[in-house]
């Protein structure tokens, strides 16, 4: 007899953005536009602390909530720069990157049977956490409000069996923001309900136009509120696997069980070098903002110009346009991109079947990179639209 592992494992599949990512062993020379991973080198002082906190042989485990210092600082950013508050001592769990804060929130409050409503096209992140816990993803359609949350469909697809809705604005994958208006009228509606919120915004940093708008910034849903933030986009930091859950009390209590039994804590070096991005590196977001609005404005008219329309980002690093003109499936259309002009994207069904019809394109990546990345898929986009075979 062969044993047998967790059904519910099975069902999950790799990341479709792996999947595009580990074909490109075969293909040296393409541009590689999949991942979703600055392109900035961490901050001098932010290494430097954590030299320094090796040196100091500052290598043994925290308190399994992080660091009291970090926790403080992270407490201190948000005040500062949001105007809401979480407790240090009992709010803010520091976890191993974003990603173990969603799996601690997941888990904290999903059972089987349970249904989770999340707007899609999404962060392939989120179904697979999700499908593990045997709850069930329902997907909120945005492609018919250029990427945005529509409260009223929300609504109708509160069921008794709702237990969460996931949110992730700034966007990946379609790098939309939610207008202030829409956030008001979405908190209106969700306060209405004895739902869970989990709020993904680890590109807040990564806004481009006005001030990023928290879910953490309405009180009257503290209650609700699983808040996921973290250090990898913001400043460029995706390998020192730091993130952070923000909860009322009475939930982060037992979150982090969860969080303890899991990982012990967050690594201890890289808690310190976060103590220092928090603190000392506050403008490291902004002057990489600079630069990916200049490609966003870029990549924006080139795609447009080839006739690839797309909803203009308002924040993170992603574009999502429509490939309707190539008449080809998403996947159909980066793999032969890939394959004919050397160019690597997502297809949208990575991000769920809503993404079907569209691309993904990550512009975190060096100017020059982007610039060849265009002539390339304008040439094959050219050639293919008018006929000419490859
Ligand atoms: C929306 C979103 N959430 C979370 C993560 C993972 O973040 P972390 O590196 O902090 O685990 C990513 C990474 O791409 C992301 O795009």
């Amino acid at each position: 007899m062969t044993p047998s592992i967790n059904p519910r494992v099975q069902q999950i599949e790799l990341s479709g953005i792996r999947k595009i990512a580990n074909l490109l062993i075969d293909y040296p020379d393409a541009i590689n536009l999949t991942v979703g991973q600055p392109d900035f080198p961490t901050p001098d002082r932010v290494k430097q602390a954590a030299h320094q906190a090796i040196s100091n042989n500052q290598t043994a485990y925290s308190s399994n909530a992080g660091l009291l210092e970090l926790r403080q600082e992270v407490s201190t950013f948000f005040a500062d720069k949001y105007n809401f508050t979480y407790d240090p001592e009992t709010e803010i769990l520091v976890t191993t990157g974003a990603s173990e804060a969603m799996d601690v929130a997941f888990r904290t409050i999903l059972e089987a049977g349970d249904e989770v409503i999340i707007p899609v096209p999404s962060y392939t992140g989120y179904e697979p956490l999700i499908t593990l816990t045997g709850a069930k993803p329902v997907y909120l359609d945005t492609t018919q409000t250029d990427f945005i949350p529509d409260p009223q469909q929300i609504e109708q697809l509160i069921t008794p069996n709702t237990k969460a809705i996931v949110f992730n604005y700034p966007s990946n994958p379609t790098g939309v923001t939610i207008p202030r208006l829409t956030m008001d009228a979405l908190v209106a509606t969700l306060v209405k309900h004895d739902i869970f919120i989990i709020s993904d915004e680890i590109y807040s940093e990564n806004t481009f136009e006005g001030e990023h708008r928290s879910f953490a910034q309405y009180p009257e849903l503290k209650d609700k509120l699983f808040l996921i933030h973290g250090l990898s986009k913001s400043h460029s930091m995706t390998g020192w696997r730091i993130g952070f859950l923000l909860a009322a009390p009475q939930w982060t209590k037992h979150a982090a069980k969860i969080h303890a039994y899991n990982t012990i804590c967050a690594s201890v070096p890289s808690q310190h070098a976060a103590i220092c991005a928090l603190n000392e590196c506050r403008q490291t977001p902004a002057a990489m903002n600079r630069e990916y609005i200049r490609r966003c404005d870029y990549m924006y008219t080139r795609l447009t110009n080839m006739g690839l329309p797309t909803v203009k980002p308002t924040g993170a690093f992603y574009m999502f346009p429509s490939i309707k003109i190539a008449n080809m499936t998403a996947d159909q259309f980066a793999h032969t991109l890939l394959d004919e002009a050397r160019v690597a994207v997502v297809p949208g069904t990575a991000f769920t079947s809503y993404g079907e019809g569209h691309i993904r394109i990550s512009y975190a990546y060096a100017f020059d990179q982007l610039e060849i990345a265009m002539d390339r898929m304008e040439k094959w986009l050219g050639d293919r639209t008018s006929g000419t075979r490859y």
